[in-house]
């Protein structure tokens, strides 16, 4: 384990199995409208869920196409500010397509809620959200999560495309900082 780690939270072992299961679930539930001709978009909120969709691409077994936004709504600190930018949007249309959002952690619900309100305008075929992790937090925006990987401790986690001030994304595991690391 990582020296500035305290305590592991979802181990590999345990991400690599979830992530195997929403992918069948999205197979799935998807598959009627792939067979119509439909097609489906695999979204991903840069940077830290990256890693996540990557992992959850390889367990859909439907053609998909992948794209990116760059959303800013914290800094290097481990609270919300609120405030949300587009830093970079996606680089393909999203009219008529299904769009699956695969996003690492809610915590405020702040991003994820902007984020479906732009969809919203966007004339897509549907909007779903795929998330990994939910924080159950005071005064969370309600966000309508159709899969989700594991309710998480109200803690600060890095790893598995997590970071603190952009480390530890690459930890293949998902835990909790020494409280002297913050400090
Ligand atoms: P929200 O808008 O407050 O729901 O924040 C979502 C974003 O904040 C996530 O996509 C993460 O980038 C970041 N975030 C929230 N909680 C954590 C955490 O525990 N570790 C690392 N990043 C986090
Ligand atoms: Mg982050």
């Amino acid at each position: 384990m990582h020296p500035d780690i305290e305590r592991i939270v979802f181990s590999e072992e345990e991400i690599r199995a979830r992530v195997a299961e929403l992918g069948a679930q999205i197979t799935e539930d998807f598959a009627p409208a792939v067979a119509r001709g439909e097609q489906i978009v695999l979204v991903s909120v840069l940077r830290g869920a990256a890693m996540f969709m990557a992992d959850l691409a390889r367990e859909i077994k439907l053609p998909l196409a992948m794209d990116y936004m760059v959303v800013s709504s914290y800094g290097n600190a481990t609270t919300s500010s609120g405030e949300i930018r587009i830093l970079k949007d996606m680089s393909e249309a999203t009219e008529g397509k299904h769009v699956i959002i695969a996003e690492d952690v809610i915590d405020s619900g702040l991003t994820l809620s902007y984020l479906l309100r732009l969809f919203e305008h966007r004339a897509a075929a549907s909007v779903t959200v795929c998330a990994l992790l939910k924080k159950n937090v005071k005064g969370q925006v309600h966000v309508p999560v159709r899969y989700l990987g594991f309710t998480c401790p109200t803690e600060f986690v890095v790893g598995y495309g997590l970071d603190y001030a952009e480390r530890y994304r690459n930890l293949p595991y998902i835990g909790v900082l020494k409280p002297e690391v913050y400090s």
